[in-house]
């Protein structure tokens, strides 16, 4: 089965259209003398539990698939130890968890972070003193780019990408600036058994040289990037790993489509080609409205996410006003 499959992976490549890729798929389904069409395939998602049985916290849902509010926690408070294993259950629970109402230091988050994994270096921008994986992104009101646009998962082009991304909210705009995520375990879910199949085993190839961005690669991204220290652009094609695309999550044991158009280049022993067009129709996928959340802001929220399964996407609609968050991500892990 997994031959087969992989066989038909090979020929979307080279017809190169979705077109090809939906024959290719039926002609598995056909070769499985299954009755039930692919565009067929779409089973229920997998909704989020009930948020009313957290005891030490007060959860708000997000959406039907992910993403969830919280409330009522100090996360300075760090003798809590109910607090934090159901904060670790929301976060594995719900997979984006924007946690309200903190007043954190650099030092404080610093240490949230912890709980979640180790620090991490993030490549493309400056430190903070004294908390060099730490970074300020910062967009002024008279800026027109922002940092973080366009789907993707954190530093997927890294051997050992974190497992989670902490952001916290110093100042925001008075309306826009929301961060928009996707499950790609439920996009997972609801794929056909046909594209599961092919897409068993396949491993892709991540760069940070961003080089399919609208507008630009890295360096013209960072030339237009006025007021963060940005760094490395001229060595972002450098930056290149290999994962595989669909990823075991090592705490829940699901699996999640683990891709973006934004950094997977190509898949392995295929041309880019021949792989953009199945990757750009899974990105598509995973950012199905019925697969997403919307992330609103306000200062002195920390929202943490998983990025073992969710791509997130940062909307630049607040021209005119200034936005200030702090980032840190955390336990480095090779995909499997
Ligand atoms: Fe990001």
């Amino acid at each position: 089965m997994v031959i087969r499959g992989r066989l038909a992976c090979q020929s979307i490549g080279d017809r190169q259209t979705n077109r090809s890729l939906i024959i290719a798929i039926h002609i598995v389904y056909d070769d499985q003398h299954t009755s039930t069409p692919p565009e067929d395939h779409m089973p229920a998602l997998q909704t989020a539990p009930a948020a009313a049985d957290y005891k030490t916290m007060e959860l708000r849902p997000m959406s039907g698939a992910i993403g969830a509010y919280v409330y009522g926690i100090d996360l300075k408070d760090r003798k809590n130890e109910a607090m934090w294993a159901e904060l670790r259950r929301a976060f594995l629970e719900y997979h984006v968890i924007a946690v309200r109402g903190q007043s954190l230091s650099p030092a404080d988050q610093y240490e949230v972070g912890r709980f979640f994994g180790e620090p991490c270096f993030y490549p493309f921008a400056k430190g903070m003193d004294g908390f060099p994986e730490m970074t300020r992104m910062v967009k002024e009101a008279e800026d027109r780019v922002n940092f973080g646009a366009d789907w993707h998962t954190d530093t997927s082009y890294l051997k050992e990408p974190p497992r989670a991304t902490l952001l916290y909210a110093v100042e925001t705009p008075p309306k826009g600036g929301d961060t928009l995520y996707a499950n790609t375990r439920a996009a997972y879910d609801a794929l056909s058994d046909g594209m599961k199949t092919m897409l068993k085993g396949v491993i892709g190839v991540f760069s940070g040289g961003l080089k399919h961005k609208k507008g630009g690669d890295r360096t013209a991204h960072h030339a237009r990037i006025t007021h963060m220290a940005v760094q490395k652009a001229d060595e972002a094609n450098q930056y290149e790993a290999r994962h595989p695309v669909v990823r075991t999550h090592p705490d829940t044991g699901s699996k999640a489509l683990y891709l973006s158009s934004l950094h997977t280049l190509r898949f392995d022993g295929m041309t880019e080609h021949e792989s953009r067009p199945i990757i750009e129709m899974l990105n598509d996928h995973c950012i199905e409205p019925q697969f997403t959340c919307r992330v609103n802001w306000e200062p002195g929220q920390l929202t943490v996410w998983d990025n073992r399964c969710t791509l997130h996407n940062a909307i630049n609609d607040y021209h005119g006003y200034r936005r200030e968050m702090r980032r840190l991500t955390v336990g480095p892990e090779v995909p499997r």
